[in-house]
């Protein structure tokens, strides 16, 4: 069982974007813990999204985590920018990263969370000797891109697998979050893999609720209660 606090990072990917500082508050009142910023280059994925200038807007609206998922290829480009822009959590693609080390080296030496972004046919081992220099790595359970696709269920041993190198390496503090497709059911599943970072657009923003805290809540449904109330950072 999977004892970790369990966190919901709302992707803003399905927000208003006419609307984002409401859109953040509303997930914020309903107990979100991150917000997720999808960040797409129209290269190494086909559609385009928001970069830097939005993280910095956004910056003054939130003191929760801004989790920017870079779907770039040329990540280091924008490292500064983002750090300048008041990101704490940069994750980059190993498929677009060359030098997959330095890259996370320098996210940490502008003082922001590492994390490591794995597509849905990428193997875990290219973590191995980057085990040391990252704080999150990050499943895609769908082909990045777009928001409200399906899950792909062909991930949960690789989040099994990501669990077990971190224990192994005596790394259990690093997060495995999961993006793509999630609701509660799927959730649940990534829960007991190992996973606790629940990252979701479609099933929270395309609610019906005004209210979210529902939307939010059940994506913890794998999780312990009391440890929940108590997850944060
Ligand atoms: C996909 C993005 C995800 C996406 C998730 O490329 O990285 O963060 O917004 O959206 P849902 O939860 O709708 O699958
Ligand atoms: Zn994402």
């Amino acid at each position: 069982m999977n004892l970790r606090p369990i966190l919901v990072a709302p992707s803003i990917l399905s927000a208003d974007f006419a609307n984002l500082a409401r859109d953040i508050k509303r997930v914020e009142d309903a107990g979100a813990d991150w917000i997720h910023v999808d960040v797409m280059d129209g290269h190494f994925v086909p559609n385009l999204t928001i970069g830097a200038p939005v993280v910095k807007s956004l910056r003054k609206q939130t003191k929760l985590v801004l989790d920017c998922h870079l779907m770039v290829t040329d990540a280091d480009r924008y490292l500064a920018d983002f750090a300048a822009a008041g990101a704490n959590n940069v994750i980059v693609h190993a498929e677009a990263c060359v030098h997959l080390q330095r890259t996370l080296s320098q996210i940490r030496q502008l003082g922001m969370k590492a994390g490591v972004a794995l597509n849905p046919a990428t193997t875990e081992e290219c973590l191995t000797y980057v085990l040391d220099d990252l704080d999150q790595v990050l499943v895609m359970s769908v082909n990045p891109g777009f928001g409200g696709q399906k899950f792909i269920p062909a991930v949960i041993p690789k989040i099994a697998a990501i669990r077990k190198m971190l224990d192994q390496a005596g790394r259990k503090e690093v997060h495995i979050g999961v993006d793509g497709g999630m609701d509660a059911s799927t959730a649940k599943l990534v829960i007991n893999a190992g996973a606790n970072v629940i990252i979701a657009g479609n099933s929270i923003y395309g609610s019906q609720d005004q209210d979210l805290s529902h939307a939010v809540s059940v994506l913890r449904s794998g999780s312990n209660e009391k440890i929940v109330s108590q997850a944060r950072g």
